[in-house]
């Protein structure tokens, strides 16, 4: 923990008269790789650089006399100083630091309440929420969480995909094969098994393509049967979207679209030209980027419609006027590499300094027996059922191993679309991720149960202890030492996290934590009635604290009993 480095960064320093900035020795020093090297270590290479001297030498002879409060004993190893914490007075700071500081143990002053704005989930009307929306919402919420507790004010956009050519599919669609009361009755489905048809049905027909762009064309023009068409698919949509939101319990600070962008785009298209940067090719508008080797970016087509970058040049500027956001992230997968590229560097072009700060966060696909799914053959997994899924096996779990449980159902919701985000959270966010409903509800191994269950256990053993009398005089055996070690490394792993936009180093720092609580309770009699009993049931107490923040961060409930 930072207050330990510190002190160690200090106690070099005393030694070194001004040699080395404290700033730069703290920037030195490492957590060493075994334990039998210590807790804390300061490598003298280079120092050994700037006094001439084998490192070795320097090692021992800043080591030699050194005594502090919060440390055993500092020796040198090598060409290392290694720390020794005294474990006692360690652990009862950080766990008595954990308790009052409670939920926002781990925050930081990092951000300074400045806005970043996180473009998230934005699935697309008329379509089902797919798998990947699904990690663009978990990745994407996490990461504003994550902001959050660094010092910043996350806004939270659903850039929902409200237009574009499908949408002229679609209406050609509705109006030869749909009727009103099917789509009411289960829209996603139906307008998905109508885009689909198009699809089937434009292969042996290319004329109907041709008719979709006329319809989408009408849309642009603000037809009004179009226009009516298309509100009522898009709200049909929302409606079904906002369940799974609320399955997942995740708000959103704006629903602005691309359809929102509709009248702002002209603006960014007289800025381009403006700015002497639009080229015509083949009747089309473009940004040439060939400078930096990338293919030119479509701003608008031959007919005067618009595009997906178009909207997203547009939005940016937008969100920047309005937020003055000093980052801007879009967790999109990796497959819209190129369009975020080429959208930074446009800004970049047009002479935007904030356009640096814009970041595409890409995630790997979301596989089925080796297989990526796709939509547009109707090959999806339908997400809310899905969901649905895992809060019945968790239920089913429940009725199983704990039928008396008070609130059952909620518990078994909170374990349910836990699973799932977890699932996903644990692994790097690049790779692609093999569903599976049955690994995710494993209580065993990698899992958000695997975490749950190690906090409701937690609680169970604080609810058995009651109040407990007597002060946290601090713990020093293996067991107690190596979690509260753990847990003094919260702070650090939320900002790597947020550093490298990995929500996995939480998911895996918890699973770290739920495994080493797990074999301090059973090598330790925790409720044993001796002089510690107060120190252990603190360090419990520390240990659902970390647990809790560390799931919510996630977006991850942590019920107290399961
Ligand atoms: N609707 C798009 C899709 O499903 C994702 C939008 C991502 N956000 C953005 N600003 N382009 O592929």
């Amino acid at each position: 923990m930072s207050e330990l480095k510190k002190e160690f960064a200090q106690i070099i320093a005393n030694q070194l008269n001004d040699v080395l900035s404290l700033e730069k020795i703290e920037k030195l020093i490492e957590k060493p790789r075994h334990s039998v090297q210590g807790d804390i270590a300061f490598p003298c290479f280079t120092l050994a650089k700037t006094l001439k001297k084998a490192p070795q030498l320097i090692a021992s002879d800043l080591s030699s006399q050194i005594s502090t409060p919060l440390f055993e004993r500092v020796e040198a190893q090598g060409p290392y100083i290694n720390g020794f914490y005294k474990r006692e007075a360690v652990s009862k700071e950080i766990v008595t630091a954990i308790l009052k500081q409670h939920n926002a143990y781990g925050s930081a002053a990092i951000g300074n309440g400045e806005h970043i704005t996180i473009d998230l989930s934005s699935p697309n009307i008329a379509k089902p929420f797919s798998m990947g929306h699904l990690r663009s919402t978990v990745i994407g919420n996490a990461l504003a969480n994550l902001t959050e507790k660094c010092g910043y004010k996350p806004v939270r956009i659903n850039h929902i995909g409200d237009w574009g050519t499908q949408f002229g599919k679609l209406i050609v669609a509705y109006k030869r094969w749909g009727s009103e009361e099917t789509v009411k009755q289960n829209p996603i489905k139906e307008l998905l098994s109508l885009y689909v048809k198009f699809h089937k049905e434009a292969e042996s027909q290319p004329a109907l393509e041709d008719e979709a762009r006329f319809w989408f064309k009408k849309l642009e023009d603000k037809n009004e049967e179009a226009t009516a068409l298309w509100k009522w698919f898009r709200d049909e949509s929302l409606q079904e979207f906002s369940k799974i939101y609320s399955l997942l319990d995740i708000e959103f600070d704006t629903y602005h679209g691309e359809a929102f962008y509709n009248d702002k785009m002209e603006n960014t298209v007289a800025l381009l030209k403006e700015k002497g940067l639009l080229t015509q090719s083949d009747g089309a508008k473009v940004v040439k980027l060939d400078d930096s080797g990338l293919p030119p970016c479509l701003i608008k087509k031959s007919d005067g419609a618009t595009l997906y970058a178009t909207r997203d040049l547009t939005a940016a500027l937008y969100r920047q006027e309005i937020y003055h956001f000093v980052k801007s992230l879009y967790v999109v997968g990796h497959e819209q590499s190129l369009h975020f590229q080429q959208i930074f560097l446009v800004l970049q072009k047009m002479g935007y300094h904030w356009a640096e700060e814009m970041v595409h966060i890409p995630f790997g696909f979301i596989l089925k027996d080796g297989k990526k799914m796709s939509t547009r053959k109707g090959k999806v997994v339908l997400l809310e059922e899905v969901i649905q899924e895992a809060i019945t096996l968790a239920k089913k779990n429940i009725e199983l191993k704990n039928p008396g449980l008070p609130n059952k159902e909620e518990v078994a919701k909170q374990i349910g679309v836990g699973s799932i985000i977890f699932h996903d959270l644990k692994n790097e966010r690049l790779n692609n991720i093999e569903f599976s409903l049955e690994d995710m509800l494993k209580f065993e191994g990698e899992t958000g149960l695997y975490v749950q269950y190690a906090h409701a256990r937690a609680c169970s053993i604080l609810r058995k202890a009651g109040n407990v009398s007597g002060m946290n005089t601090g713990l020093d055996d293996d067991y107690s030492w190596e979690l509260v070690k753990t847990l003094m490394a919260f702070p650090d792993v939320i900002q790597k996290s947020l550093r490298l936009y990995e929500p996995s180093q939480i998911a895996k720092y918890l699973i770290n934590v739920a495994q080493e609580f797990n074999a301090f309770y059973s090598h330790i009699r925790v409720l044993e009635e001796d002089e510690t009993l107060a120190s252990r049931v603190s360090l419990v107490n520390a240990v659902t604290v970390v647990l809790k923040e560390g799931l919510r961060l996630l977006g991850i409930k942590a019920p107290e009993e399961m």
